[in-house]
């Protein structure tokens, strides 16, 4: 009886695999109620997971659904972020490593919250990002690279305790967080996978050692399936680069694959194509570098994503995307150095836009978001543009964006990007 496995948990008993597999099989059928599913959850929210019940937990998740399967010799590799404001480095990141030679599967999702989705942000090329499984592997075979939505048949599971953790104050849970993100990864199928985990005011994870947790975890998941994974533990603090909202950094990621990118969301999108390179090709980090610098620096990186994107029946005409008509500037109160932008504020700022959603069948406006023209560190005076707001705000949201920025009399301190590698 489902009780049993309640109380199991409850009295911070190990589960078995059969247990599992009998919560997730019963659970996606909807022979499990919300309420009994709702009691395992807290409990395991509140007493953990060994590392086999994590892994058993992501399995079964993963099996829930359709599971897809990639020609051993391809090698294919994935790659994922634990999402942030501004995030938009798949876009370079991909095809800089595919313009390597490496053979990239990406499933994408949409953005819920103040995190965006690729699959939204490629909206600006009107890609077809419905593909069968026959049809991602041959684009795959012919381009390097393919992309797709994720569906609903992939790892139904998720679907369902997402929906109920968020219903439940379950979502911030490391082993639940840890086999949502890995099940979803596991039945797309590929054998290498490179994890960005995020951390800081515009990320899931507040702290480092949060996120070197998550990653782990993950990390753990992948072996114990027989996957290759390697974790950036990447800072979140300030937003990713200048450019906030689905539009705006799509302009942004092809200004960074034409050369003209801010220096910290370039070095970091090369650093992660980097990886994807070294498990791709099976070669040490330095070689992997200085490809990716050359494909980036070269502007087959820029074809590639030419290339990938008109593969999908889309168009790739960067002077046609939009961005909103209607723009309000946030000016600096005082003069001094940007010491502190907090991410979640413009991140929201963003979404009161339009830009996010609060459930995931909201429309969203691609047009709107935030541009940063002052990034930590820059010197300011009374008066200079800190950002432009692209869109209608209201008085709130311009208040979140102007309080989002601190100006100090010192220079701030210089946070590396990438805070530790897990491999
Ligand atoms: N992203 C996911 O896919 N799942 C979570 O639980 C959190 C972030």
């Amino acid at each position: 009886m489902f009780q049993d496995i309640i109380q199991k948990k409850r009295d911070n008993l190990e589960l078995t695999k059969a247990d599992i597999d009998y919560f997730i099989s019963e659970y996606t059928k909807n022979s499990i109620p919300d309420y009994q599913a709702s009691a395992l959850l807290m409990a395991i929210y509140l007493n953990g997971m060994s590392n086999q019940e994590i892994s058993n937990l992501t399995l079964a998740m993963a099996n829930s659904g359709e599971t897809y399967n990639y020609p051993a010799n391809l090698n294919v590799v994935d790659k994922h972020s634990s999402g942030g404001v501004g995030d938009k480095i798949t876009l370079v990141s991909l095809p800089i490593a595919a313009a390597c030679g490496v053979n990239i599967a990406k499933i994408s999702g949409r953005g819920l919250g103040f995190t965006g989705g690729t699959a939204d942000k490629l909206r600006a090329f009107n890609m077809n990002l419905s593909l069968t499984e026959q049809d991602f592997i041959d684009k795959i075979n012919n381009n390097g690279c393919a992309i797709m939505e994720s569906s609903i048949n992939i790892a139904p599971a998720d679907k369902k305790l997402y929906s109920l953790r968020d219903a439940t104050s379950t979502v911030d849970s490391l082993p639940l967080i840890a086999a949502s993100i890995m099940s979803k990864k596991l039945a797309t199928g590929a054998p290498n996978l490179v994890l960005d985990v995020k951390f800081g005011s515009g990320a899931l994870m507040k702290t480092a050692e949060k996120a070197t947790q998550l990653a782990q975890q993950m990390i753990d998941i992948a072996k114990f399936s027989g996957r290759n994974a390697v974790a950036l533990i990447t800072n979140m603090d300030e937003p990713l680069g200048t450019h906030v909202g689905n539009n705006l950094e799509v302009i942004e990621a092809i200004n960074t694959l034409n050369g003209n990118g801010d220096e910290n969301f370039t070095q970091l999108s090369v650093e992660i194509a980097t990886y994807m390179v070294m498990l791709g090709l099976k070669i040490d980090h330095d070689s992997a570098l200085q490809l990716a610098q050359t494909a980036l620096k070269n502007g087959s990186a820029l074809n590639k994503l030419k290339q990938i994107i008109q593969a999908q029946s889309g168009v790739f005409v960067p002077d046609a995307i939009k961005t909103h008509s209607s723009t309000t500037h946030i000016l600096a109160q005082t003069s001094g150095f940007v010491t502190h932008i907090n991410a979640q504020d413009i991140g929201n700022a963003s979404m009161h836009l339009g830009a996010g959603r609060n459930t995931i069948d909201d429309d969203i406006d691609l047009t709107v978001g935030v541009l940063i023209h002052a990034k930590v560190g820059t010197s300011v005076n009374c008066g200079d543009k800190l950002a432009t707001l692209y869109g209608n705000p209201g008085d709130e949201t311009i208040r979140l964006t102007q309080n989002a920025f601190t100006v100090g009399n010192t220079p701030p301190k210089k946070i590396p990007m990438i805070y530790k590698v897990l491999t």
